[in-house]
């Protein structure tokens, strides 16, 4: 598979109507909304967890030095905050291109509050995609997101603007939390 997933995500998704659809944001699309929306509500989805598992050299990173941004994760029973958009099929040529770096679209069921749920999209970078990194201690994580940059701006910009915005969204994930903390107290200090 190549990395650059826009002509699969076109093939995939032919969203060719004037119909609005929803997108699930669950890392930069949370606090970096560069695309213009018609509504936007707090939402969750089920059976996935959040992890700074996916390699950035187009953003976060290079190819010589691949940042680390979030992908998801099958992982049952557990539930992902993030921002739900309403968006018209025209945005996905720049959503498309903002996640081209691994990421595929894939049908979703979100919720907004416990009973309210809808249909709608989302990117997710699965392991079998090139710039997938997988698991690694959290420490060497950190390390990584302290050292990297790439053409969008700083990795370490991106997992505290994450951080900062999941906490708005009363979000407690200890996986993004415990990488900042270790971010914040040990990687800043040498
Ligand atoms: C997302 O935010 O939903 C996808 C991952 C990212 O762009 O950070």
């Amino acid at each position: 598979m190549t990395t650059n997933t826009i002509a699969l995500n076109r093939q995939r998704h032919p969203l060719d109507k004037d119909e609005p659809v929803w997108l699930f944001g669950y890392g930069s699309l949370i606090w970096k909304a560069d695309f213009p929306f018609v509504e936007r509500r707090e939402a969750s989805i089920q059976g996935w967890s959040r992890r700074f598992w996916q390699g950035s050299d187009d953003h976060r990173g290079t190819r010589a030095s691949p940042g680390r941004v979030v992908t998801l994760i099958e992982d049952e029973g557990a539930s992902c905050k993030g921002m739900a958009y309403k968006v018209l099929p025209d945005v996905f040529a720049h959503l498309d291109h903002r996640e081209k770096n691994g990421y595929l679209r894939f049908m979703t069921t979100m919720s907004f509050k416990e009973t309210e749920q809808v249909q709608g999209l989302i990117y997710i970078a699965a392991p079998d995609n090139p710039a997938f990194l997988g698991s690694a201690p959290l420490p060497e994580i950190a390390a990584q997101i302290a050292r990297c940059s790439g053409p969008s701006g700083r990795n370490d910009e991106y997992l505290l603007k994450l951080a900062d915005a999941l906490r708005l969204l009363g979000d407690n994930d200890r996986h993004v939390f415990d990488i900042e903390n270790l971010l914040l107290t040990e990687c800043q200090t040498g």
